[in-house]
């Protein structure tokens, strides 16, 4: 990027980039159809403004000739569209960012994907963009696309559109027919709230209003395209705001110092004013404002610092500075927006990492209010989510987080979701409403608690969780343990997965959704009864393993001990106890495990049973051994 615009300009590098630096920056993106010319427009504007390489030119107007669809003409679209395997299928798969500017601002534009598959790249391309320009061909006009993707760019916090009436010279320049599609426009998106829309009628293909106005469009009197994104006010909002900051890391390089480092999200802060901790509601008064460039007196929304506070107060990564008069909600339930990402789908129940702003924590979604049909905004109902879904679902966090709602702060009410198991991103989210008091549910503390009931029973309560294919011997063991308990005197109590589903999840199958469900609830009444001070084993299948670690997390540390009994399945399929294999094998039963439902055995359980290299007792007496070892029986 840099050596572009060296490349360009007589100032020195350091001069520009510090002049550069003073002038605003638009972030924005264009969304169209396959054939609506959003790669062209870019080029375009690129061209224009003569951020392009004269070599790049060059092999510009040799691929033209080659690959191009303009002819004579230099096809812009091939400036943008990298890939050679895109240039062949002719659109754009990725999300590209693009970086250009002029005297008066700094522009990156991401280039998203029009084809019907790729919301996703739409979602990553908007999530921080400050404008849209939505493309329609002059000749089809408004389409579902369009609508969609209008959609998807409000969602995502886009409050300022531009309709660009692309490819107006196949229509003659005609104002009528511009009117028209500026009139459906409007209708289409009126319920989506955009705070402004411009439409300029353009021809990104031979220039027309791209950067100024065209001769062949005198009855069009806005702006052109470039000037209306040179002067769109669009983040006067953020400084007047009160004053935001997630804390990005503590730094403390000795005793001396202490400062709290992070992007100021919202507002502006001197020196000497207050700020409040979001969780603790503790404040104190900013010593200093340190910055790479030495201290400043005052900083604002956008602005990377170090803070450093008058008063020694607990403060660490994940917390939320703010004004003391205007402090934001901190809650573990909230109501939000989602695109769903990945090909998995979304189970409510499981568990996934929540980022927000610099805090992660796990928890669940724990129903899908509705799926939305982004073609005719529709409300359906919907289990669960696939890839390009789009929801409102309710989540539930283990722990209180600062927010706010991602129409107060982007920064604040934006979040991502994340695997567990493989880091990946699969959701992006908007907060939508914060559960009033969501914190206020408390976990009430008994006068006789976990410990007392225990050490009336001479225990330490545990979950012993089995997992393990259909007729691994899971539910064989736990009997003997439970028998060899009993015998010592000892309670205990065994939640058996064909026993639970009988009652408590009598309402549940074996979809991957049901399965998720069942494994929360087993999970919870094993806690409640680890409360009571027992040692309960639960003999459940629990085939996911991120479903396992969910599980794990409601226990406190050493309290959950996962015990992986571990037969083969051509094992298990010999020994076939209720010939439920057989009839699998057979077709008459679906999702079974191991036959065509999965099985990810745990990747480090406290105790691996191999059930073919000992028997029953033998395992059961090592599970015992086990209990003493760690102390929880004497
Ligand atoms: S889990 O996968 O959700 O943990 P769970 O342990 O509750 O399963 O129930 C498994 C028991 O249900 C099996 O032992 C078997 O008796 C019975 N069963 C019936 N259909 C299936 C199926 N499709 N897959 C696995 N087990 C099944």
């Amino acid at each position: 990027m840099s050596s572009d615009l060296a490349a360009r300009e007589p100032l020195p590098l350091e001069q520009f980039l510090a002049r550069q630096e003073q002038i605003g920056l638009l972030r924005f993106l264009t969304c169209g159809s396959v054939d609506d010319g959003k790669s062209t427009l870019i080029g375009r504007l690129l061209y224009d403004t003569k951020l392009i390489f004269d070599d790049q030119l060059a092999a510009l107007q040799r691929d033209s000739a080659r690959h191009g669809t303009a002819g004579e003409h230099i096809d812009f679209a091939l400036l943008v569209d990298g890939l050679e395997a895109e240039r062949e299928q002719g659109i754009t798969i990725d999300v590209a960012y693009r970086f250009f500017a002029t005297d008066r601002r700094r522009f990156i534009v991401a280039d998203t994907p029009g084809h019907e598959q790729y919301t996703r790249n739409m979602a990553t391309g908007a999530s921080n963009a400050d404008l849209a320009v939505v493309l329609v061909d002059a000749r089809h006009g408004v389409l579902s696309q369009t609508r969609r993707h209008s959609f998807i760019a409000a969602l995502l916090g886009i409050r300022h559109v531009v309709l660009a009436v692309n490819k107006i010279d196949l229509v003659d320049f005609s104002e009528a027919r511009f009117a028209e599609i500026r009139a459906d426009y409007a209708r289409a998106v009126e319920s989506l709230g955009f705070s402004s829309m411009v439409a300029i009628p353009l021809s990104a293909r031979f220039g027309d209003n791209v950067i100024s106005a065209s001769p062949q469009t005198p009855w069009y009197t806005g702006p052109s395209l470039l000037g209306h994104l040179e002067t769109v006010d669009v983040d006067a909002a953020a400084m007047v705001r009160p004053f935001r900051m997630p804390v990005q890391w503590v730094n403390r390089p000795n005793l001396d110092f202490r400062g709290y480092a992070g992007t100021i999200a919202a507002g502006t802060l001197r020196v000497g004013d207050r700020v409040a901790v979001a969780a603790s509601g503790r404040s104190s008064t900013i010593a200093r404002i340190v910055t790479m460039d030495g201290d400043l007196d005052r900083a604002g929304a956008g602005s990377a610092v170090t803070l450093t506070l008058a008063d020694q107060i607990d403060i660490s990564r994940g917390d939320v500075l703010t004004a003391p008069g205007a402090p934001v909600a901190v809650a573990d339930k909230f109501d939000a927006h989602v695109v769903w990402l990945t090909e998995q789908r979304l189970f409510p129940g499981r568990s996934y990492l929540f980022k927000l702003a610099t805090r992660t924590v796990s928890g669940t979604v724990t129903h899908i209010r509705h799926r939305i049909d982004v073609n005719t905004f529709a409300e359906v109902p919907a289990a669960t989510l696939g890839m390009n879904d789009v929801a409102r679902i309710g989540v539930s966090l283990i722990a209180p987080v600062a927010m706010e709602r991602f129409a107060d702060s982007r920064e604040l009410g934006g979040f991502i979701i994340i695997d567990r198991l493989t880091n990946a991103t699969v959701g992006v989210g908007m907060v939508e409403a914060i559960t009033p008091g969501s914190t206020n549910i408390v976990w009430h503390d008994m006068a006789v608690d976990k410990d007392a009931r225990a050490a009336l029973k001479g225990q330490r309560p545990a979950a012993l969780w089995f997992t393990g294919l259909s007729g691994a011997g899971k539910s064989t063991i736990a009997n003997l343990v439970d028998r060899k308990l009993h015998a010592l005197g000892r309670h205990s109590y065994i939640l058996d997965g064909d026993n639970v589903r009988h009652g408590l999840n009598r309402d549940l199958g074996f979809s991957e959704a049901d399965r998720v469900e069942n494994i929360r609830r087993a999970a919870e009444a094993a806690r409640l009864m680890v409360d009571a001070g027992l040692i309960v084993m639960v003999s459940f299948i629990s085939p996911y393993r991120s479903d396992r670690e969910a599980a794990r997390e409601r226990f406190d540390a050493g309290e959950f001990i996962e015990v992986f009994i571990d037969t083969p399945i051509d094992e298990c399929r010999r020994r076939d106890p209720k010939g439920l294999y057989a009839r699998a094998d057979a077709g008459q039963i679906r999702n079974f495990t191991g036959v065509d439902a999965p099985y990810e055995h745990p990747a480090s359980p406290e105790l691996h049973l191999l059930t073919t290299e000992a028997d029953a007792d033998t395992l059961a007496d090592r599970v015992i051994e086990e209990l003493r070892r760690r102390g929880l029986i004497a």
